[in-house]
């Protein structure tokens, strides 16, 4: 057994553990090869094995199945050319927490695309099963809003994401530059956002990090806008309220911050944006995290004097609108 990644991970499938165990996880897969060390693709164990490798480190209840067996061939979606057979990797345009983005060539046609690039080794249990769910969703995603991916490959080490590229920056870079788009052009620029989370709202998606770094100009020369970065992404049942804490400070909706809320935290995030475009600050700030999340739990803002004496009442209305904690 070579591959401790994957046998952590694939363990922590078959155990059902939550998600704070992957830490231990690591460990304990290492003593598991230790106390199994022959070279094989298949590996059982007793649900009794584990029960009592899990109680020497202080889990009494973590349910274990029946039987657990490794195969470390199954790991692999398969893909019949590799990432780098086909495109030439060219340099980054973006990092993040658990990923880095970089343009890449299509070797046949020269193509220009982008590549979001996420090390298994970095991914703890929790954190793969949601790049695993994303897949499942972006595979799904067909809108002229929606920054397209367009081949998922998948190696030994990495996962990549090749998408359509888009050359006309982030929409954030050009808030900083332009303090404050025009009425019009920030209703072009609402409308493709809205019309993005409609589309998702209406297959039960909610992104939950829709913030101004996600939103991508698709050249230089138009107001085309995409939105991209599903990795907080998640698909909802009929009914159903979510309880994770996703998103970024300035743009978090106050139901979120509550630990229960829908898809409809999304608007919350794109009135965020809304404001910012036509005012250029954004309603809630601090100069820490904290701050600015306090600020958005108080949820108290204003939408007089300055930039806004020059704004249309309805575009005031629409704000106040999406600014309403579960509208
Ligand atoms: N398709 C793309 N075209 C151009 N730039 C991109 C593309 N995808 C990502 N980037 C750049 O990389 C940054 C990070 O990508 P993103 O998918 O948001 O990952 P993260 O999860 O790290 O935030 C983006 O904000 C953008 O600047
Ligand atoms: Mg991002």
């Amino acid at each position: 057994m070579s591959n401790v990644k994957d046998m952590r991970i694939f363990a922590a499938e078959q155990i059902e553990v939550p998600d704070l165990f992957p830490g231990i996880l690591k460990n304990f897969i290492k003593e598991v090869i230790r106390r199994q060390p022959q070279e094989q693709d298949q590996v059982s164990f007793s649900r009794q094995y584990f029960e009592d490798l899990l109680k020497e480190r202080g889990y009494f209840d973590a349910p274990v199945r029946e039987k657990v067996e490794f195969t470390t061939k199954e790991f692999y979606l398969s893909h019949q050319l590799k990432f780098k057979e086909t495109y030439k990797m060219g340099e980054t345009i973006g990092y993040g927490g658990l990923s880095t983005s970089r343009k890449c060539y299509h070797r046949l046609t020269g193509e220009v695309r982008a590549v979001k690039v996420t090390k298994k080794e970095d991914l703890e249990y929790g954190e793969r099963q949601k790049l695993l769910e994303q897949i499942e969703i972006l595979k799904e995603l067909d809108h002229p809003s929606i920054c397209r991916v367009i081949d998922i490959f998948e190696d030994k080490k990495k996962f990549y994401f090749v998408q359509e590229y888009l050359s006309g920056g982030g929409l954030f870079n050009s808030m900083i530059t332009n303090v404050g788009f025009t009425e019009n052009a920030s209703a072009q620029i609402l409308k493709q956002v809205l019309s993005a989370v409609a589309y998702l709202h209406s297959k039960k998606i909610a992104h939950r990090d829709i913030h101004p770094e996600n939103i991508l100009f698709e050249s230089n020369d138009a107001l085309n806008v995409k939105l991209l970065d599903f990795g907080n992404s998640r698909r909802m049942g009929e009914n159903e309220a979510m309880h994770g804490v996703y998103g970024t400070a300035y743009y978090v909706a106050p139901e979120v911050l509550v630990g229960n809320y829908t898809e409809k935290c999304d608007l919350w995030s794109v009135g965020i944006i809304l404001y910012m475009l036509l005012s250029g600050k954004p309603p809630f700030n601090g100069t820490s995290d904290v701050q600015i999340l306090e600020e958005v739990r108080k949820g108290q803002y204003e939408i007089t004097g300055g930039a806004w004496d020059q704004i249309s009442d309805s575009a005031k209305d629409l704000v106040t609108k999406m600014l309403t904690s579960d509208p």
